[in-house]
């Protein structure tokens, strides 16, 4: 209870002691009757006041407590007007403990929204303080929300692009950019920062460094295509060319400029055909033929469809899967462009009298399947991209034996489609070594 309101209570009871000796002086009673008179009526205002002030004193603690947020039921001890406040406080309280945890459980939906959204988003108000930063966010800016919160945007965010977007959109512009960051990680990001009504700025970024990164795959596949087509189409025309201008009479070179024409469009049939398997391939569907498939049939098969070639350059070729048949989950003509294109290379890429051989394991509920040959061997900077689309360790060599350096490339597509691997290893002059799994059938 507040001191002032003990000195009114005690001006007030002085004034009608000061009254009422005034009035005793003109009324004339006798002084025992209107000391009587006094001491009832006091007692009966001291009751009175002290019953407001005690109950006064309670409910504004009710009301203390509610402001700090210790919310408690107020007991009702009355049954006059203050019945009335205490029903009021306690109906307040139940309607303000609803609104706040309606306003918390929305809270809590828009946080838990916001930090599991792959989009970064960061608001700032008029003044220019980061208010929110979620997750993707701070990931994507290298920023943690405890540390920005509160802060000015200019200082917390080392990207002046990022910065600048956000100064013009408080201008009153709508920007949307392509933004690279270095730090913490080289990323392109789309950066949309918009205004918001009542002056703060709210920033949406995407992370399009993958897509970026398909974009340029994309642009130089297209271009890596048009320039292997391109190659053996000159020749082919050339050749054409001559032979119509007369060497068609020309009894001793003809058949020259003919197998050139036959060597070169062969050559673009197989790119056409390893094109069109990788675009299949892309679509990421299994063929509907996956059933287990016994790899020695296939090993066989593709062995036998090289072996002019493994004969012309005295390749010794050792198989050693096992005693039983080896029975792998795939497609067969999968599994027989994966041995084809391992062992063509094994083959093409090694020395004349070298050796490969051929071995498959259980591993882990699959099979392991190992390709290695005694050949030239390939320059450890040139592993990490061997498996890339038309990447060749020596293009003209290469092309001299008829690859464009897209085996490798579908071999690794065809092996992750059935959920396997595909690996090497390799030591120039040495040898190298392809393995592969796929799932035991
Ligand atoms: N067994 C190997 N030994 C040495 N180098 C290899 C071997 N296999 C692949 N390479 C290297 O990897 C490159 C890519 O191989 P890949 O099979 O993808 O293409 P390619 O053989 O040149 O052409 P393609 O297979 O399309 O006819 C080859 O050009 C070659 O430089
Ligand atoms: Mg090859």
């Amino acid at each position: 209870m507040e001191e002032h309101i003990y000195w009114k209570l005690f001006l007030s009871y002085a004034a009608v002691l000061a009254l009422s000796i005034v009035i005793m002086f003109f009324v004339k009673i006798s002084l025992i009757s209107f000391t009587l008179i006094l001491v009832m009526i006091t007692a009966y205002s001291t009751w009175l006041s002290s019953f407001f002030i005690s109950n006064i004193d309670r409910l504004s603690d009710a009301i203390f407590e509610i402001s700090k947020g210790n919310y408690r039921p107020v007991i009702a001890k009355t049954s006059s007007e203050f019945r009335r406040i205490e029903e009021a406080i306690n109906d307040l309280q139940e309607r303000l403990i609803g609104t706040i945890g309606e306003l918390s459980a929305s809270q809590g939906k828009l946080k838990a929204i916001l930090s599991s959204m792959a989009e970064g988003v960061m608001a700032v108000d008029a003044g220019g303080n980061v208010i929110l930063l979620n997750r993707a966010a701070g990931e994507m800016l290298g920023l943690i929300e405890s540390e920005v919160t509160g802060r000015n945007f200019v200082e917390m965010i080392r990207h002046p692009d990022i910065t600048s977007s956000i100064r013009a959109a408080f201008s009153g512009g709508s920007q949307e950019k392509e933004i690279g960051v270095s730090l913490p990680q080289e990323r392109k990001l789309l950066v949309h920062a918009v205004p918001v009504s009542g002056g703060g700025v709210v920033t949406v970024m995407n992370d399009i460094t993958r897509l970026k990164k398909l974009e340029s795959i994309r642009t130089e596949f297209t271009a890596n295509v048009s320039h292997e087509l391109k190659t053996p189409l000159t020749s082919i025309k050339a050749s054409a060319e001559t032979l119509i201008a007369g060497a068609v009479n020309d009894k001793e070179n003809n058949i020259d400029f003919l197998n050139k024409i036959m060597k070169n469009s062969e050559r673009l049939s197989a790119l056409i055909d390893d094109i069109l398997q990788l675009s299949s391939l892309d679509e990421g569907r299994t063929p509907k033929d996956v059933k287990p498939v016994d790899a020695a049939a296939i090993i066989d098969r593709a062995l036998d469809t090289i072996s002019a070639k493994i004969k012309q350059k005295k390749i010794k070729i050792s198989v050693d899967i096992g005693d039983g048949p080896v029975e792998v989950i795939c497609s067969e003509d999968h599994l027989y462009r994966v041995f084809l294109n391992l062992l063509d290379n094994a083959v093409k890429y090694n020395k004349e009298g070298g050796s490969v051989t051929i071995t498959g394991r259980p591993y882990n509920g699959q099979i392991e399947f190992e390709v290695a040959d005694t050949g030239i061997g390939i320059d450890a900077e040139h592993l990490p991209r061997i498996f890339e689309r038309f990447y060749t360790t020596d293009k003209a060599r290469s092309r001299e034996l008829g690859g464009t350096g897209l085996g490798l490339s579908i071999v690794k597509h065809i092996v992750e489609l059935y959920g396997g691997k595909a690996a090497v290893s390799s030591r120039i002059n040495e040898g190298s070594t392809f393995t592969f799994t796929l799932n035991k059938a």
